[in-house]
């Protein structure tokens, strides 16, 4: 039986219940089927795919193009989970219009359910006019990956005061903005606790502690099938990657040797066929 299409109701139930919400990545149709398989509550198509699946240094160079033609592929192998599009660098930075317009870009043409973009009191505006125009929207602070190196690299955010401060203003004004939840990325426990008690929306962690309302890891990680650099708060549940370089292997020995293909995975053809077809090479008409 299909489970029943998971909503932002149902999300945010699971906060006032306390049920922990499970988020993955995808960036096409069998991990957006797995992803739906193993029960995920929401999927995102993360621009982390800039750097899982094309093999780019960091996300800012990802497009508008590239993120509509993975969320589509996603969006067919997601029945139940919310899919969530992510609104990759520059789509929705240069202005409110724009940022609408590309908003509806991914759930018209992308054929996601909400959309994601990074940025905590700056983009607030930006988030309250896409929400006003009908798109809901994900925040996405602490680590913002689009605009890193502005941050000093890939580092732990909040870890002063002020640091700390400005995570909890930026959570709240997005809350104020209209997003129905929040991703915090790469802080401390104790302060991923504090932003997930003081906002109503349920907040989703990435390295920001248990006592947050979910989970999401990027799901090349935790299958270790991306091993580049693995972040501190990645945990590799399994690592695929050697098991299909044996597979690779194996099939490439097997082809040297000429033990593939073999009958079982070879076409026969009648012997009387064969002999006529030789037949007629030997004397054309
Ligand atoms: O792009 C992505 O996969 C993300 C996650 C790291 C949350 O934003």
């Amino acid at each position: 039986m299909q489970n029943k299409k998971v909503s932002i109701h149902t999300l945010k139930q699971a906060k006032v219940e306390q049920r922990k919400l499970v988020m993955l990545t995808a960036y096409d149709y069998p991990f957006g089927l797995l992803a739906d398989e193993a029960g995920a509550d929401m999927v995102l198509v993360g621009d982390s795919l800039g750097m899982v699946v094309m093999g780019l240094e960091g996300t800012t160079a990802v497009t508008m193009e590239t993120m509509l033609h993975h969320t589509q592929a996603v969006v067919r192998g997601c029945k139940t989970p919310l899919v969530v599009g992510d609104m990759p660098f520059m789509s929705y930075n240069i202005s409110i219009p724009d940022a609408i317009r590309n908003a509806g870009r991914l759930l018209k043409e992308g054929g996601c359910d909400v959309v994601k973009l990074e940025g905590g009191v700056d983009f607030a505006p930006t988030v309250q006019a896409i929400v006003k125009a009908g798109i809901p929207v994900m925040g996405h602070i602490g680590l913002t990956p689009q605009t890193a190196s502005a941050l000093g690299g890939f580092k732990t955010q909040g870890r002063d005061l002020a640091g700390a401060k400005q995570i909890l203003e930026d959570a709240r004004a997005l809350e104020d903005a209209g997003v129905f939840s929040m991703i915090l990325e790469a802080v401390p426990a104790p302060l991923g606790k504090l932003v997930a008690e003081s906002v109503s929306v349920p907040v989703i962690g990435i390295g920001a502690g248990d006592e947050v309302d979910g989970q999401v890891l990027v799901t090349h990680d935790l299958i270790g099938l991306f091993d580049k650099f693995v972040p501190k708060f990645v945990k590799q549940y399994t690592r695929i990657r050697p098991i299909i370089l044996e597979a690779m292997n194996a099939y490439k020995q097997d082809v040297q040797e000429q033990a593939f293909p073999d009958r079982e995975h070879s076409f026969s053809m009648p012997e009387e066929t064969l002999e006529a077809l030789k037949r007629s090479l030997d004397k054309p008409e």
